[in-house]
């Protein structure tokens, strides 16, 4: 980007510095110089999307006198924005923000553990749930009877086999959104679509636009794929996509893809309404962005008076701006490792070419057992066990949060199975840590951000349960604790973040 596009005034940048949540500093914590806190905090800003890409910033005498600071301290942020890559400056034409190239900050996914290797952890690290049996066994067997005419084949099908592709078209049919099996590849994954895409799409250098906060996994494998990431914050609350906000950065930073999870989304479990599907196709197919929309956690209503919008891509049925990403993963169960892309047919050719290097293709028994659970109705009975298992795990783990940390906040989601959770001004990072130590393993909040953000967050899944649910909060409150008094470390690190 070489330059601005939008411009974020004075006023409003020192209105959008001071709203920042900032805790008193713990005895014993540095306070940073005053140029550093500010560097910071516009850091934050554009890294959670509040301060779009490519907006000019306000002169630094300008800014000065609104921030009543000296114009050095201004001229010293700026000059630190600059050589982490967060600001690019031309003589006459003012400073912008950018994102780095590189990762500044280490970022990581996360990191499932094998559940042998758990012992008396509570993991609240994944936000999967068991197998839904007897349908799990049920289908195995189905996908037996039905394995033999394929036994003879060489049994590499990088498409998908035939019948499950067929049978995920006509369910995308049955929604009123008329789909060819030519429009469906079958996945490894949810992940294994994303990789296909990012392959296709986001070469090395290539913008992506996604929500801030997003899914870990999926920020990782952009990252690593060399993308730079465009964040676009989430409106406060569960209204989720602010649509003027995604027009502009569709607009101002053209990236080549826009990410999106618009049902119950990880890790916010915002949903989208059909105005702001439309806002977003329309705002995309203006820009020449490709949306990609992920329905992994689509099927997971909780609360049954919440109406489910139709899907994004009724906005776009013949697939060529909107590509929607599905898996069996959360309606089912991980372990089946099935997802699936649907999108235009030149798009699924291009996309199967694309994928043919990672897996050359996905089991077939797992796809057959699938094909069986969505042709027999044992998948609706399965997604009723879930959800009746997901909205149980809410209930208690909301509960229990509520009752043993009474200063964490968090918007009570319909569907999905994540809460984000604001931590009362401790850092996220630090509970992750200490969490370790007194048996609860909880991801913090900047593994759902890009490059730092949301130090004050972390995410709890609807994982577990009843007595399972008071344990893990009675945990976690005795790690707020101890990162709260600095027992944890002896030292005198920082125990509170000031964004
Ligand atoms: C939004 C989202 N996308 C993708 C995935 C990964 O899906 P899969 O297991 O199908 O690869 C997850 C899992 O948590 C998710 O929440």
């Amino acid at each position: 980007m070489t330059q601005w596009t939008s411009a974020v005034g004075a006023a409003q940048l020192a209105r959008q510095l001071s709203s920042q949540q900032s805790r008193p500093a713990g005895p014993g914590t540095r306070k940073p110089p005053a140029y550093r806190a500010l560097a910071d905090g516009i850091r934050v800003l554009v890294l959670e999307g509040r301060v779009p890409v490519a907006a000019r910033l306000p002169a630094e005498r300008e800014l000065a006198v609104a921030l009543a600071v000296s114009r050095t301290t201004v001229a010293a942020a700026y000059e630190a924005l600059r050589t982490e890559g967060f600001l690019e400056s031309r003589r006459g034409a003012g400073s912008w923000t950018a994102v780095p190239a590189g990762n500044p900050l280490p970022a990581r996914g996360l990191e499932p553990l094998p559940p042998e290797t758990l012992g008396s952890m509570i993991d609240l690290g994944t936000a999967a749930l068991p197998a839904p049996e007897p349908w799990l066994t049920r289908s195995v067997q189905g996908a037996l009877e039905e394995l033999a005419p394929y036994a003879h084949t060489h049994g590499d099908y990088p498409a998908g086999l035939p019948a499950l592709r067929q049978r995920l078209a006509d369910r995308y049919t049955e929604q009123g959104i008329p789909t060819m099996p030519e429009q469906i590849m079958v996945t490894t994954g949810a992940m294994g679509a994303m990789d296909a895409i990012c392959h296709l799409f986001a070469g090395r250098g290539e913008r992506i636009a996604v929500e801030s906060p997003s899914y870990a996994n999926i920020l990782q494998l952009m990252r690593e794929a060399g993308a730079r990431l465009v964040p676009v914050a989430m409106a406060d609350g569960l209204s989720g996509w602010d649509l003027p906000r995604w027009r502009q950065v569709l607009r101002d930073a053209a990236p080549r893809i826009a990410y999106v999870v618009a049902d119950f989304h990880n890790p916010t479990g915002a949903l989208a309404d059909e105005d702001q599907r439309r806002g977003l196709v329309d705002a995309a197919r203006s820009a020449g962005t490709v949306l990609v929309v992920d329905e992994t956690m689509s099927e997971l209503l909780l609360d049954e008076e919440t109406e489910m919008p139709r899907p994004v891509c009724a906005f776009d049925p013949a697939g060529s701006t909107v590509l929607t990403v599905g898996s069996a993963s959360k309606a089912f169960w991980a372990g089946m490792r099935i997802g699936w892309v649907r999108a235009a047919p030149d798009v699924i050719r291009s996309l199967v070419s694309a994928r043919a290097y990672a897996d050359l293709g996905t089991p077939v028994l797992e796809q057959l057992a699938v094909n069986w659970l969505m042709s027999t109705g044992g998948w609706e009975e399965a997604v009723g066990i879930r959800r009746a298992q997901a909205r149980e795990n809410r209930d208690a783990l909301v509960g229990a949060v509520r009752r043993e940390l009474p200063d964490w906040e968090f918007d009570v989601p319909h569907g999905g199975l994540t809460l984000w959770v604001r931590t009362g001004g401790l850092s996220g990072s630090r509970l992750a840590e200490v969490g370790e130590r007194v048996g609860v393993r909880v991801p913090s909040g900047p593994r759902f951000g890009v490059d730092g953000a949301f130090e004050g967050y972390v995410r709890l899944p609807f994982t577990v349960g009843g007595r399972v649910a008071d344990e893990a909060a009675q945990r976690l409150a005795a790690a707020a604790r101890l990162v709260e008094t600095g027992a944890s470390t002896g030292t005198d690190a920082p125990r509170t973040f000031v964004a």
